[in-house]
């Protein structure tokens, strides 16, 4: 098998850990989420080494705004700061910026920074990196439903698919989630239908290129079946192998 066959195209991870690191450490749970973004920064570096075409990561959830208020706070700096500091990095090494998840209740400032970063971004090509922030999989299900309702349009799969919020990439390949949590957590719930799920025990700010292959590997061994059987796929393949 070629390497492009067995890389995913597109990786989606649950970037989890982050506290427990940090606790592990007697630092503030903040410190923690600051290791998050260095982890963040190599994995995009290492996607893109590696080939991987979109990588969706999910950064803030709906449900984090139940967390104590000053971690809440802590990580709206933290985004801000990240923005302004890594983004004309990213748009060097190719990176096209998304930003996924409701926005009307973020600031001002937070809204801008997403608009420009998107806006600064949009022609790089090598790697499309969606941060989901402020996001959830129900959300994003009932806004599309939302909008094709408003659209006076059928509520079919393809008309939902159509105005989900990553509409503007396939479906992920590889869902990997760090931290030792075997659960979904309300990220991907429409996108990873047929998604590859991979979970690591690893905290997340201690996540880098090691344990990206580690996964990567574990993907190129399974067969992703689509509700064929074994023999269809391998007969499949045999005849793109011919042809
Ligand atoms: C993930 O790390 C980051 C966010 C949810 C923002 P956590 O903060 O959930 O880390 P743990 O699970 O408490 O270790
Ligand atoms: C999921 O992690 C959300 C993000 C990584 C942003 P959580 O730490 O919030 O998930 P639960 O609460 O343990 O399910
Ligand atoms: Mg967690």
């Amino acid at each position: 098998m070629t390497p492009s066959t067995t890389i995913p195209r597109h990786i989606a991870i649950v970037m989890d850990g982050n506290g427990r690191w940090a606790k592990q450490r007697f630092l503030p749970r903040l410190a923690g989420h600051k290791q998050g973004v260095e982890a963040l920064r190599r994995c995009v570096s290492a996607c893109i080494e590696r080939g991987v075409r979109v990588l969706t990561v999910f950064a803030f959830s709906s449900e984090n705004w139940n967390r104590p208020q000053d971690e809440v706070s802590g990580l709206m700096n933290l985004l801000a700061g990240a923005l302004a500091r890594e983004v004309p990095g990213l748009s060097q090494e190719g990176v096209q910026l998304h930003f996924v998840g409701e926005r009307a209740s973020l600031s001002d400032k937070v809204k801008a920074g997403f608009a420009q970063a998107e806006t600064s971004t949009a022609a790089n090509h090598r790697l499309i990196l969606n941060v989901c922030f402020n996001y959830g999989g129900r959300w994003d299900i009932a806004q599309a439903a939302e909008r094709v309702a408003a659209q006076g349009l059928p509520m079919t799969e393809g008309n939902l698919s159509a105005a989900m919020a990553l509409s503007h990439v396939a479906d992920p390949d590889l869902l990997i989630r760090t931290g030792g949590e075997s659960r979904i957590s309300n990220f991907l719930l429409w996108q990873t239908a047929y998604s590859e799920l991979y979970f690591s025990t690893a905290l997340w700010p201690e996540f880098g290129a090691e344990q990206l292959d580690a996964a990567i590997a574990d993907f190129a061994t399974r067969e992703r079946r689509f509700g064929q059987i074994s023999e269809q796929i391998k007969h499949s393949s045999q005849q793109r192998v011919v042809a």
